[in-house]
């Protein structure tokens, strides 16, 4: 009997490994995030060997976004689509039309339209990052295995279901924070994460570049930054040495990007329509930096970052004019790689009572006049905002810039609650909401059976009911909200599996509530598109945390 039975088993495998091509049939779209307007119409259209990718002529864009379409489907359904430039003259068919001359000016840059029938795809976008969108929707319309990084057998029908589609974005900031501090991802790392977000419609990555356990990127005027504060003796947190994927030749923990990593990153997520926001952190989190230059803290060192020394100084002093000279020559640094239009400088979480008891940030408070080490904090980002305006950047920093008043340009990102963002609102700051109650990805997806997290609880369906809109602003006030993020600090994510891991699927949640109109929007239809679009994440590769159906359940 068990014989038999394993031989049905195996050629049951078997056929399903080595059958005939699957008929697609009729398969629910599922896109996520859900787009603004679908009209589902009959028939289907089939990519094959001769389907083309027709470009505007002279358009770099749609260069750059046909070629990419190109590469993903070629792939994993081995089909050669050729990008060519269209003439204008006739009609073509079977083609995927990429256009920017015939979008609707109503969808912004980010908006795109999409026609589907069953002589093939017609996108059009005012701006490439529409284009790029209309493409990560067309892929979301063929089968999931198109996700595939690897030819897919046995091949399966590449069709996609006759459609009209409008979309645009609620929020202009869609982001996810990645802390490559507590733990380093490599450059391929990043670049995967960038995909994924991009193929989210997600386009803000902000890299925590720089905290009390490491710094992570070089610096030439300050080589140390790097030499001494990309590492550390060992993983720490109690994780498990063997759990960690950078390690040094040398036995330390640690890494760094180069500046050439840098501009590799950022040219790879330009291409992908995501803006790389850098966060230097200051005046706190900076054990990193003061390890390797002491002379800027407020003791004089030393100081170490792998808590051997016990409770550290963890502060620049901001009664030394050099530390500004030094904090300065970083930014510029910084400006010079990254053309983001902001500049995250932290802010959080600043331990002051090391400031109480420097002489040299004391006679700063006296000269100043300031009342209190809040308002040191104060004089602080306002000295570093008044650096960064000059060379036409827009300091934004955690809410905790608000203590001892804001600066006059900054944006405000509001992570402790909301009441921060609601405040700099009412001021008539931009704002981006972060809060812990539905943004923090460190947090636990499931009160039982997850990996060691921080601490928290953040399942699935709380990310998906947040309201980036706080209720007490008025319209006025609420067109200071540019958006959300999710934010993934990695103490306990010793490696990038584990970073995708906890990433997704809440990261998809963050799309749709960044990306959808709350009238579009719905958590019972978003789970059962879900299941749909785990394949895609699966068939590419990506270790998410399947949602179980008790997850959000109280009291486990
Ligand atoms: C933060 O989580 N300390 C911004
Ligand atoms: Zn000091």
């Amino acid at each position: 009997m068990k014989v038999i039975f394993a031989l049905i088993v195996t050629l049951t495998v078997i056929s399903a490994l080595a059958g005939p091509v699957q008929a697609a049939g009729p398969r629910p779209m599922a896109l996520v995030p859900q787009p603004w307007r679908v009209e589902i119409r009959p028939g289907e259209f089939a990519l094959n060997n001769q389907t083309v990718i027709l470009i505007d002529p002279d358009s770099a864009d749609a260069l750059n976004v046909g070629k990419q379409l190109a590469e993903r489907t070629r792939r994993s359904t081995g089909l050669g689509l050729v990008v060519r430039t269209a003439d204008g003259t006739s009609k073509v068919s079977n083609a995927i039309r990429l256009s920017m001359s015939q979008a609707k000016a109503a969808l912004g840059n980010e908006g795109y339209s999409l026609a589907v029938s069953a002589d093939g795809v017609a996108i059009s976008a005012a701006g490439g990052a529409g284009l790029f969108y209309g493409t990560q929707t067309l892929l979301q319309l063929l089968p999931p295995q198109v996700f595939s990084p690897a030819r897919v057998r046995p091949t399966v029908a590449w069709t996609v279901p006759a459609v009209a589609i409008e979309d645009r974005p609620r929020f202009r900031w869609r982001g996810l924070l990645l802390d490559v501090s507590r733990h380093f991802f490599n450059k391929s790392e990043i670049e995967n994460y960038i995909d994924l977000m991009a193929q989210h419609k997600l386009n803000t990555l902000q890299l925590h570049l720089t905290d009390g356990v490491g710094w992570r990127i070089e610096i030439q005027r300050y080589p140390k930054l790097t030499e001494v504060g990309a590492w550390r003796k060992g993983i720490m947190f109690g994780l498990n040495p063997k759990d960690g994927t950078a390690w040094g030749s040398d036995g330390r923990y640690g890494g760094f990007y180069t500046q050439d990593d840098i501009r590799e990153i950022l040219a790879y997520a330009k291409d992908r329509y995501v803006t790389i926001l850098p966060e230097i952190e200051m005046p706190g989190h900076s054990a990193a930096a003061l390890t390797a230059y002491p002379e800027y803290s407020c003791t004089g060192g030393p100081i170490s970052m792998d808590g051997s020394n016990g409770p550290e100084v963890e502060e620049y002093c901001v009664g030394n004019e050099e530390t500004f000279r030094f904090l300065e020559g970083v930014l510029i640094e910084v400006m010079d790689l990254f053309p983001s239009k902001y500049l995250h400088i932290g802010g959080d979480e600043v331990d002051k009572a090391h400031w109480k008891k420097c002489p040299k940030c004391q006679a700063r408070m006296k000269q100043e006049g300031l009342k209190n080490e809040n308002e040191l904090q104060s004089y602080f980002v306002r000295r570093i905002e008044k650096f960064l305006n000059a060379h036409h950047r827009t300091l934004i920093g955690w809410d905790e810039i608000l203590e001892g008043g804001l600066a006059p340009n900054a944006t405000v990102m509001s992570w402790r609650g909301i009441e921060g963002g609601i405040a700099a609102a009412h001021a008539g700051h931009d704002v981006v909401m972060t809060p812990t109650s539905h943004c923090y990805l460190d947090y636990y997806q499931a009160k039982r059976g997850e990996p060691k997290a921080i601490g928290g609880f953040l399942p699935l369906s709380q990310v998906y009911s947040y309201e980036p809109v706080p209720k007490a602003l008025t319209a006025d006030q609420a067109s200071h909200i540019l958006g959300a993020g999710g934010n993934l600090w990695t103490e306990f994510v010793p490696n990038y599996r584990h970073a995708q891991y906890m990433t997704y699927p809440r990261g998809c949640a963050m799309a749709e509530v960044t990306w959808t109109e709350p009238s579009r929007k719905g958590w019972g239809d978003f789970r059962a598109r879900l299941d749909t679009h785990l394949l895609r994440l699966k068939a590419e590769g990506v270790h998410y945390r399947q949602p179980r159906r008790d997850d959000d359940a109280p009291g486990k």
